[in-house]
């Protein structure tokens, strides 16, 4: 069995939080929208929205956050509450089960208070029109009582500000998009950006790093904060046990090698698969099913584990007959891509290996 069944997100590059990264994420996380690096774009827009309505002495537009895991939504939703110096109120989609959970959140709210719904794709379908209403009228209607005698009684509510986040955009209803006054789209972080995020963390934990440290880190951590946060307290417990605890280049390159994280953010599962695709494939097309017994991984693991961050990075397509590598990906594990194989000359080995499928 490979580590990879058993939990596949129990990996250093996973953009998931796992236990540790919760411990610690409180204190690393930006408190105000100045101290919040990157994503200028959002940051901006953002700010005009808070400014507003600190002006107009209202609770601005509900706002919804939307993005990968790990980029800052959670993060973001608190630095809304303190610019606004409002209470935050915090509780996800999933613990909404029942339209009544909602009603009795909605209800003890106070005036301007901010309420965080994170995961909100995956509230109940009650709870979600019950929510519709909340946000557009600040009323709720609370049914009292079962079957035929049950009455809706309505309650009004104080004006609040709703933040909604979501790594799934696409899965929420029209209506429920519609009644947020303002989006903001997180997109991955530049090298730059994430080596700030990494030299601010390491001042914040009491790690003594070089920039050069701080940018090998940053070229590792795949775009994402969380990961870059992560892959800092790794390699600081390899400085602090193997040397004097400074963490230069040299040292965070040896360390995320023992890890097995490669110079670009690259893990030991996705290296594998890629070295099946170019070195037994001829770099494909290959199926899906067939690339994933020469790893020996299951179809979804590969797909959903490993592919994602290949294709984003440009080293791995999707085709209808079949994934194949791209050029960067001979380049980045140092292989020479075969010459082409004309018809009637000796097949090359994809071709003994149809496309099953995807
Ligand atoms: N712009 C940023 N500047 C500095 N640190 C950041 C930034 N964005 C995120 N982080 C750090 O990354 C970690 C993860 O951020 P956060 O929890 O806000 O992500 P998220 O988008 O809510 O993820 P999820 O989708 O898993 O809930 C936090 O520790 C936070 O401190
Ligand atoms: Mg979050």
């Amino acid at each position: 069995m490979s580590p990879y069944d058993a939990d596949p997100v129990d990996r250093l590059v996973t953009a998931a939080a796992d236990g540790e990264d919760q411990a610690v994420e409180a204190a690393l996380r930006p408190k105000q929208l100045d101290e919040f690096i990157g994503q200028e774009r959002v940051r901006e827009q953002l700010s005009l929205v808070l400014q507003a309505a600190r002006k107009r002495g209202s609770a601005p537009d509900h706002v919804l956050l939307s993005g990968p895991p790990g980029l800052g939504k959670t993060t973001l939703s608190m630095i809304i509450a303190a610019e606004l110096g409002a209470p935050i109120r915090i509780t996800s989609g999933p613990a909404i089960q029942h339209a009544g959970d909602l009603a009795a959140i909605l209800s003890s709210l106070t005036e301007g208070e901010v309420l965080f719904l994170d995961e909100i794709h995956r509230m109940s379908r009650p709870a979600e029109e019950m929510l519709y209403m909340a946000m557009e009228d600040f009323r709720v209607d609370v049914i009292v009582g079962k079957g035929p005698g049950a009455t809706a009684i309505p309650l009004e509510l104080p004006p609040f500000t709703l933040v909604g986040a979501t790594t799934r955009a696409g899965l929420l209803p029209p209506p429920l998009r519609d009644r947020f006054g303002f989006t903001g789209h997180m997109e991955f972080y530049a090298p730059v950006e994430l080596e700030r995020v990494v030299r601010r963390s390491a001042a914040l934990l009491d790690v003594e790093i070089d920039p050069v440290g701080a940018a090998e880190i940053a070229g590792r951590s795949r775009g994402t904060p969380r990961i870059a946060n992560r892959l800092l307290r790794r390699v600081r417990d390899f400085a602090q046990v193997r040397h004097d605890g400074l963490v230069t280049a040299e040292i965070a390159a040896r360390a995320l090698d023992v890890y097995e994280v490669d110079a670009r953010g690259l893990d030991r599962l996705d290296r594998a698969v890629l070295d099946a695709l170019l070195r037994l494939f001829g770099g494909g097309p290959v199926g899906l099913s067939t690339l994933a017994v020469a790893v020996g991984e299951e179809s979804e693991t590969v797909e959903e584990v490993a592919e994602p961050f290949l294709v984003r990075e440009g080293l791995l397509a999707r085709t209808p007959r079949g994934r194949i590598a791209t050029a960067a990906a001979w380049q980045h594990l140092g292989l020479t891509p075969p010459v082409q194989t004309t018809r009637g000359a000796v097949p090359a080995q994809s071709e003994l290996f149809p496309a099953d499928e995807g």
